[in-house]
């Protein structure tokens, strides 16, 4: 384990988004850290973030690449993703390590990624897909990490023990609701106040890059509904599958002990389900299930804060993995 006499030069681009303030905030405070750069869109003036006073009383400046690959070894990226498509490969030219928040990165396929991610380039190395819980040993002294998607996050934890147990079948019906912090700081037509207020919308139906993600990492076909509901924060997942012949409720929550039991932000919860409250400003995930009297259908319930576990939490998670930290450090 690493013992952090030396703290590691930390930058974060994106640094005036909703994940990148998380970054900051998460950042500023943890003990193996020290937070040299932070860069807004470029040509940004520089400026505090009012939020984190006495937390981290530094500004925000302009991006600029050569000037944040100076200043720092490990960079987050918390930019939209045809920003990270570019900047990514030019940090790891510099030798820096990245830990990419945006979608660039997470698709194996060459195919899938030129469908739902056209701006990203062929990479000489593949990232780490950064699920923490899922990618430990491959997280280890790693250099490029391309962290899971919020939504994936929440289905991919809760889906992935049964499904590489045999214990479920398809059809497996993932229908997730999102805050609108999951859209970023940019009001649009469907996310601004006067529009969600109030409202529910299913949105990319059979049409979202996350579903890919998902049977990426699954190896299964899913039907994926998201959801935009009136709350700031927050990823709420109801999952519906058919227990495996031969299955059982026992065999589901064995699974789950068996893949979580020393994974320190999973919340195994049974039949208790769980709210988003029960995990909102934290990097828990938490997992709930019923099974139906006959045995034969499954309910998952799944919670996340989508700026934490889905976005900045699991991204100093993955951090802490490739430095060689204790996974908890500065996320209690
Ligand atoms: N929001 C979530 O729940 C969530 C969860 C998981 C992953 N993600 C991913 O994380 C990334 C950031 O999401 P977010 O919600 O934090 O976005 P956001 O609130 O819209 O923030 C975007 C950040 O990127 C900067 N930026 C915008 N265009 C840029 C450009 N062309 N070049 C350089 N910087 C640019 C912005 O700077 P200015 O302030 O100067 O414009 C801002 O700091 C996205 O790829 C998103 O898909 C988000």
């Amino acid at each position: 384990m690493n013992s952090y006499s030396e703290p590691i030069r930390v930058g974060v681009a994106g640094a005036t988004g909703y994940t990148g303030v998380e970054l900051l905030r998460l950042l500023a405070r943890h003990p193996a850290v020290r937070l040299t750069a932070a860069m807004g869109g470029p040509g940004a003036p520089a400026r505090r973030v009012p939020a984190l006073a006495r937390v981290w009383d530094d500004v925000v400046e302009g991006l600029d690449i050569d000037v944040l690959s100076e200043r720092a070894d490990a960079i987050f990226l918390a930019l939209p993703d045809t920003a990270a498509a570019e900047v990514a490969p030019a940090l790891l030219t510099r030798g820096r390590r990245v830990f990419d928040l945006s979608g660039a990165f997470r698709l194996r396929d060459p195919e899938l990624r030129r469908r739902w991610y056209p701006d990203t380039p062929e990479m000489p190395a593949a990232p780490v897909y950064g699920l923490t819980e899922r990618y430990r040993g491959a997280l280890g002294g790693s250099s490029f990490v391309a962290c899971a998607g919020c939504y994936p996050t929440a289905a991919i934890l809760a889906l992935q023990p049964l499904v590489c147990g045999r214990l479920i079948a398809s059809p497996i019906i993932i229908d997730a609701k999102s805050g609108v912090s999951g859209a970023g700081k940019t009001p649009s037509e469907r996310t601004h106040f006067s529009e969600c207020h109030g409202s529910m919308s299913a949105y990319g139906v059979f049409a979202h890059r996350h579903a890919a993600e998902i049977e990426q990492e699954l190896g299964v076909p899913v039907t994926f509904v998201p959801h935009l509901v009136p709350l700031d924060r927050g990823i709420f997942e109801t999952i519906y599958a058919t227990v495996a012949p031969g299955a059982n409720e026992a065999a589901i929550a064995a699974a789950f002990e068996s893949a979580y039991g020393d994974s320190p932000f999973v919340r195994l919860r049974g039949s208790e389900l769980p709210e988003i409250k029960h995990v909102a400003h934290t990097n828990f995930c938490d997992i709930g299930w019923r099974v139906d009297p006959s045995g034969r259908q499954l309910v998952l319930v799944v919670c996340i804060d989508n700026l934490v576990k889905g976005a900045a939490g699991q991204a100093v998670q993955n951090f802490n993995v490739a430095f060689g930290f204790d996974e908890r450090l500065g996320l209690n």
